[in-house]
């Protein structure tokens, strides 16, 4: 039983192997958060809680005569605005009257085996079972508004997942202007807040700070989660480092606008609260109707930061990763971008395509400039009709010859956009997101679709689903390359604006799932110009997502090295480019972009026709390499081994089979020395008790875990290594 509820003290306790969550319908039907921390006997907290007469904390009505009881530095679950409650708050919702109050008071729960859902959102799914669900319902009488939280526990992995329902069962209308996925509140403030920012091309950089007094918050205000913040936060002890130490992840699936905030309070007590950005948004809830926020999942660890993603690594493959391609080998395939760019023929990309059979390469993608007209990024979006002139064939035909040369065929689309120089736009202008008597801001000469309207996503559904019926496509690469602006839809009336970002959302997420359902074969690889929407809203549709534009193995160290806090390796797309690197002029070796490329969904980014012939060798090379390697990269445990921003000459990390037989060790030296030190690389989750060979020496598995390997001198700049791991059975007279 992961959630227990204890019937006198009305104690909900929510166990999973190494944690406990707890709370409580106190005095006053108020819920009042007890614990989240180390696993207990399920216990009642709530006499930790100092009670104190605070000046300046008001009390709810009926405990005027008990001074200590204040909303004001009380723990809750669902925090509300106006209700005596300062500190950040879940939900703000404004009732006919003008009055902004909701005052929820707990009215009762429901416990049932399996993982709730939310209509029209991502969330963590059943996967292989384990789940158990409670339903907590609030109310505020005064307006009829009620609020059930979720509670989804998967006791194996220590994930809480947590979601709200928003419904008004009052007469009037009520308008949501916040409405966020949870709250959390601690005892104590000695925790770093660790969260991931960045820009195009340098997404998910790793910022570590302790917490403050007042708000710390990132988040996105662009209508996409963004290059600049990501949706996934951690609160971790001071002490807490890779091996040790407590650890708190919090990722919202959700791929729009959000919000993550820390605050810490006059009695240092942390708040953290997450969920879809509160700026702009507000939402008209009508009698009767519901709202539902996105999930968060909440994920603790006492063993470090590894221990945390180990464990988000396992939930996104398990329970939030979908279809075919969850589990089924991913072909390694070849990207025309930064071969061509616009520039392409049909028989151009037969060469290369022809080219990358022989070499062992297993799908060729045809990025940008195949519809519409579109030989640069200033025309043609949203006319997606395939241009066979400059193709010189039909899709079809060029997909079948692609297949004809023993590799898969797939396909770039940017559906969300429509070009100022488009048919789509001369027909439907109003079919943009931009302001009434504005000419609207436009960033790479589009605009964005109004994809809050129905009409205007099932005309580019069917547009794609043409295109998809059409040829043989066996792989979609989505991408949306602006950050939104202008929000205004023409379709909907003034009161309503507040609601366009979140509806845009909502309407990509059911085109997407439209589409997943439609074409179950098709591998799709979320992008937003690289990595501006690596979310684990995305993740549900998408199996994988381009991680960056950034394909300089040296700085993709920090993008991977970040984005493996949250993600799993398995989401990560990422290829071997040419040299000079086009985003930043580097040169690095042909092995040493191939190592970093193997940590992801891999592929090639570059002409192979323009390669010299001991390239074409190590292509070959690396493939069958990837591809005998191909389970434990996706499927093994990954271990940061050290870090890009630390002072260690190697970049190092590696991958170890879920039953410790195999280990994979890569890494790049990214300082030479003279007169050089030694670099030892220390490995991870071995058995200790076990024998493991590496580069023909068997070692103890606890020399190589305590004492680590010593690598060769680097004879070159960003040399590169990948050391297979294999263990060693002891040899036994007896057979
Ligand atoms: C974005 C993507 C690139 C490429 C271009 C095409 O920037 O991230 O990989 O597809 O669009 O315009």
């Amino acid at each position: 039983m992961a959630i227990i509820y204890e019937e006198s003290g009305r104690v909900f306790t929510l166990q999973t192997s190494t944690s406990s969550y707890q709370m409580k319908a106190g005095e006053h039907d108020v819920l009042l958060h007890l614990y989240y921390g180390e696993k207990i006997e399920p216990y009642d907290m709530s006499y930790l809680i100092m009670r104190a007469d605070r000046g300046f904390s008001g009390n709810l009505y009926e405990a005027r005569k008990d001074r200590t009881f204040s909303l004001d530095y009380l723990p809750q679950e669902y925090s509300c605005f106006g209700n005596g409650d300062y500190r950040a708050d879940c939900l703000r919702a404004v009732n006919a009257d003008g009055s902004q109050c909701a005052d929820l008071r707990y009215k009762g729960y429901k416990i049932y085996k399996g993982k709730y859902g939310l209509p029209g959102l991502p969330a963590l799914h059943e996967g292989d079972g384990g789940w158990e669900t409670l339903e907590i319902a609030l109310e505020d009488s005064a307006s009829g508004l009620e609020v059930t939280l979720y509670y989804g526990v998967l006791e194996s992995l220590d994930v809480i997942a947590r979601a709200a329902r928003i419904v008004n069962h009052g007469q009037k209308p009520v308008r949501l202007e916040r409405v966020l996925s949870f709250c959390l509140d601690m005892p104590d403030s000695s925790m770093d807040f660790m969260h991931f920012y960045g820009k195009h091309t340098m997404e998910r950089m790793p910022e570590r700070l302790p917490l403050h007094h007042g708000s710390q918050s990132v988040g996105s205000r662009r209508g996409t989660s963004s290059h600049h913040h990501n949706p996934f936060v951690i609160l971790c002890r001071p002490e807490a480092c890779e091996e040790q130490g407590e650890c708190f992840g919090f990722s919202l699936l959700y791929s729009g606008s959000f919000t993550a905030a820390a605050e810490v309070d006059q009695i240092h007590q942390t708040r953290l609260v997450m969920g879809i950005g509160p700026d702009g948004f507000s939402w008209n809830l009508e009698p009767g109707e519901a709202f539902y926020t996105p999930e968060a999942a909440l994920v603790r660890s006492g063993e470090g930061l590894s221990g945390l993603s180990l464990r988000l690594h396992d939930l996104y493959r398990e329970y939030l990763i979908r279809g075919k391609y969850k589990t089924n080998y991913r072909p390694v395939l070849i990207n025309n971008w930064e071969a061509t760019y616009f520039d392409f023929t049909g028989e151009k990309l037969l060469d290369i395509a022809g080219e990358a059979a022989r070499l062992g390469i297993e799908m060729l993608v045809l990025d940008d400039g195949w519809f519409g007209k579109r030989d640069t990024d200033s025309s043609g979006l949203g006319d997606w009709v395939v241009n066979e002139k400059k193709l010189g064939m039909s899709l079809k035909e060029l997909a079948d010859r692609v297949n004809g040369l023993g590799l898969k065929f797939g396909l770039w689309v940017e559906p969300e956009m429509i070009s100022e120089d488009s048919d789509l736009y001369r027909a439907h202008p109003d079919w943009a997101l931009r302001m009434p008597g504005r000419p609207g801001n436009i960033a790479r000469e589009q605009f964005v679709l109004d994809f809050s309207r129905e009409e205007v996503r099932s005309h580019i559904e069917a547009a794609l689903c043409r295109i998809l019926d059409g040829a043989n496509i066996e792989y979609i690469k989505w991408d949306m390359n602006r950050s939104i602006a202008n929000v205004y839809s023409a379709a909907l009336p003034a009161e309503r604006q507040g609601e366009v970002l979140h509806r845009y959302v909502l309407g990509l997420y059911e085109m997407l799932e439209h589409l997943t359902a439609r074409y179950p074969d098709i591998l799709f690889e979320g992008c937003s110009g690289g990595g501006g929407r690596f979310d684990a809203g995305m993740l549900y549709y998408t199996p994988q997502i381009w991680c960056s534009d950034n394909t300089d193995a040296i700085e993709r160290l920090k993008i991977q090295y970040g984005t493996s806090f949250g993600s799993p390796v398995s989401a990560v797309g990422s290829h071997v480019s040419a040299c000079p690197n086009h985003q930043t002029f580097r040169t690095t070796p042909f092995d040493t972009r191939a190592t970093v490329a193997m940590a992801g969904s891999f592929g090639y980014e570059l002409d192979v026709n323009r390669l010299e012939e001991t390239e074409k060798e190590a292509v070959r090379a690396q493939v069958r390499e990837y591809k005998e390697y191909y389970r434990l990269v996706h499927d093994g445990d990954y271990y940061r081994l050290t870090s890009p921003f630390g002072g260690s000459r190697t970049v190092a990390w590696e991958f170890v089979s879920k039953d410790r037989s195999e280990a994979l060790v890569c890494g790049v030296v990214t300082a030479l020395e003279a007169n050089p030190s030694p670099i030892v690389v220390k490995l991870r989750g071995l058995d200790a008790g076990k024998k493991y060979a590496v580069n023909g020496t068997v070692y103890p598995g606890s020399a190589l875990m305590a004492g680590g390997i010593l690598l060769p001198v680097p004879q070159k700049e960003y040399w590169s290594y990948r050391y297979p791991v294999r263990e060693v059975k002891e040899e036994r007279d007896d057979v």
